[in-house]
This record gives structure tokens, sequence and C-alpha cells, in this order.
């Protein structure tokens, strides 16, 4: 069967997590400094920590924005669960939004259709690494979580996606662009905000006096003591994994320029297959990150179940969350709810060779619509 998302690893990162394992110090430690530093090089983004997954990257971003309990957060409804958990852990309420059925982002006027007086923070997500268009929703004023899980390469007039708003997210899962096995990111535009995330990532534990006596001229003589700061749950990252991460970052060019490479044969093979509405392009003034490659279909269920009996792999990315009875919402959210009945996402990641691509689209071209 042929996957739908994958990552790739080679020697690099056996030999990183080799050497971390041989160091004996397998837990949070150098080698997580070591990726935060340069992951938010490559980025250009002043202030990143490293966390355990980007699900918990977003309970901690909207942690961090310090709303009033109970207040009303904009989230899409075409996204991962994890969008709107985080929102309901940190003590407040999704309110969904719908998207637009080209690019799948939510734009000013979705959002806007979804905010009242009670919204206090928004959050958007760059789906598939397409970059939502964030200066018009910047401009409503409120606070503004990205979640750029798919993104990590994608940039807007030249400013990183995940580094526009007031704080943003990136994942590093299995499946990600660039994945560390399991891990997330997060930055903020201030940097005390993640000066606190690396407190909280820990229990909420401030300084060790083991810490405060490296830093002290005097030293400390209890230096098994700690400050715990806030209550909060434990979401460090490993050294393993940050290893991973490493070697990683040394080939996402790469690995980017392969994505790219299958995205154009997919816009170029579907170009004239009419039945087939493909996703946008890039524009100018952005960068793509090309996680996923999601078609319009009107017979989806069953292009979905040819293909799998051709041994392709597809699938929906999202269930849209408004359809779901946990979030007791009444919004009707037309364009989430079409594609809920009309996209799929088709493979798209650096471990399919050519030679399934070319497959992938000879059989889709065949398929008897
Ligand atoms: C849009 C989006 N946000 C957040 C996440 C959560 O990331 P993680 O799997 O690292 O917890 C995902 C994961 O698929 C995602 O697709």
């Amino acid at each position: 069967m042929i996957s739908v998302f994958g990552s790739r690893v080679g020697k690099e990162e056996i030999a990183n997590v080799t050497a971390v394992m041989e160091s004996q110090w397998m837990g949070f430690g150098g080698k997580v400094s070591e990726f935060e530093g340069l992951f938010a090089k490559r980025l250009g983004l002043e202030h990143f920590a490293m966390v355990d997954s980007g699900s918990n990257a977003l309970y901690m971003a909207v942690t961090l924005l310090d709303l009033p309990p109970g207040s009303d957060v904009i989230v899409p409804a075409f996204t991962w669960v994890s969008c709107a958990q985080a929102v309901i852990l940190a003590g407040h309420k999704p309110v969904f939004c719908d998207v637009e059925l080209d690019t799948l982002n939510v734009s000013r006027a979705t959002v806007e259709a979804a905010v009242t007086e009670s919204t206090k923070a928004i959050m958007v997500v760059h789906f598939a690494g397409k970059p939502v268009d964030m200066d018009p929703i910047l401009e409503l004023g409120l606070p503004v979580i990205e979640d750029a899980a798919h993104a990590v390469d994608s940039s807007y007039y030249g400013r990183p996606c995940g580094g526009i708003g007031d704080v943003g997210i990136y994942s590093f899962d299995a499946v990600k662009n660039l994945t560390t096995g399991e891990g997330g990111g997060i930055t903020a535009r201030r940097a005390e905000l993640i000066e606190r995330a690396k407190i909280l990532r820990y229990c909420g534990i401030g300084k060790s006096g083991f810490e405060a006596a490296a830093s002290s001229a005097g030293g400390k003589s209890r230096w098994w003591e700690y400050n715990i700061q806030e209550p909060f749950i434990k979401m460090l990252p490993t050294n393993i994994a940050a290893a991973i991460g490493l070697a990683q970052l040394e080939k996402i060019n790469d690995l980017q320029a392969y994505r790219k490479k299958i995205w154009d044969i997919y816009q170029s093979e579907f170009v004239d297959v009419s039945w087939i509405m493909r996703p946008p392009d890039a524009e100018k003034h952005e960068k793509h990150s090309y996680f996923t490659y999601v078609i319009r279909v009107p017979d989806r269920d069953k292009l979905a179940k040819y293909l799998f009996d051709a041994d392709i792999y597809t699938t929906l990315r999202y269930h849209p969350l408004h359809l779901n009875s946990l979030y007791g919402s009444t919004a009707s959210l037309k364009n989430c709810e079409t594609l809920n009945e009309d996209s799929l996402s088709i493979p798209l990641h650096p471990n399919l060779t050519l030679d399934q691509v070319s497959l992938i689209v000879e059989t889709i071209r065949k398929f008897p619509n």
C-alpha cells in the first residue's frame, strides 16, 4: 500500500541518535538547545522553544495569551482536533469558523463571520503549508495564534509562517515536513512569552538551585531546591528527538525540493482532468510547504475506494470539528461541509518514488468517473 503521508530519515538521523544514546543523556539537554538555536535561525525566529508535540505547543500557546477565563477563541473547523482541545484545556471556548474552498484556509471574511463581542483571540492554520492571508486578519486587532504545523518552510511577504501573529506553533511528528519522531515548537513575538514557555514545559518549575548556583557569584548550597512558579504539565522534548531534528535540518532543503517536485507533477498532470479541482499554488508573495496535496472531486468516496483497491492510500484531512458532537457546535459552515464531501489528500511525501507518483497519476486519470 502506498502511504499518503510520510517523512524520510536516513543514516544521518541514526548516527545522531546513536551519539545521544552513547552519551547516556537521552532526555532534555544540550541537543534540545542546539536544535532550538538552529531551527530559529533557519526560520528567522527571535524566540523559540521546543516541546514534545505540536498539540501540546497549541495548549501552551493558548495559555501564554493569558485570556480572561472562558473566552471565545475562533478556530477553523477544518483542522486537527488539537486546535479545539487546546482552547478547551486552557479554559476557553472554541468558536468554529469556515475556510475558503480554494485555499482551505481561513480568510478575513470567514473569521469575521464568527467574531462577536466575546471573541478574545483568533487561531489560524496554514493548511498544507499555503500561507493564510495574515495581514487582513491581524487588522482585526485581536491576538492571533498561528498553527504552522504544516508550514515549517512557508512564508508570507518574507515573514515566516508561525512567526507573524502573537504566538505560533510547529509540529515535528512522524509525518511532518521536518520530523523528530514526535515533537513540536512554539514561537512568540514577545521574548517573555517564550521565557515563560521554557518554565511551563518543565511542570512550571523555574530555576533549580543548581542553575541558580551556576549563574550567581556566591553559588547556592542547597542546589536540589527549586522554585515552582506555576501549575503546568510536563512537555519536555528529548535529546533523542532533537538529534533527529538536527539531521532533518541539514536536509530540509532537499526534502522540500522533492515535495515540490511531486506537487508540480500533480499540478501539470491533472491540469486537463476536468473532474479534478486542483489546489492553488503559492502566490508571488508566498512560500508553500507542500505538506499535503488535496484535490476536490465530485465522486470522492468512490475515488478513495478505487485507489484503496489499487493499493494507494488516501484520506480526508480533516473531519470538520463543528460536526463532532463533543463540541456542541450549532454552526453551519458550508464550505467545511462541502469539503467534507468532496476533498481528498492523495500521497505526497519524500518517501514516494517517482515511479509511484506516475502510478498514482495514471491510476487517477483512469478513474471511471
Ligand atoms: C494543523 C495541525 N495542528 C496541530 C497538529 C498537532 O501536532 P502533533 O501531531 O505534533 O501533536 C497537527 C498534527 O497533525 C496538525 O495537522
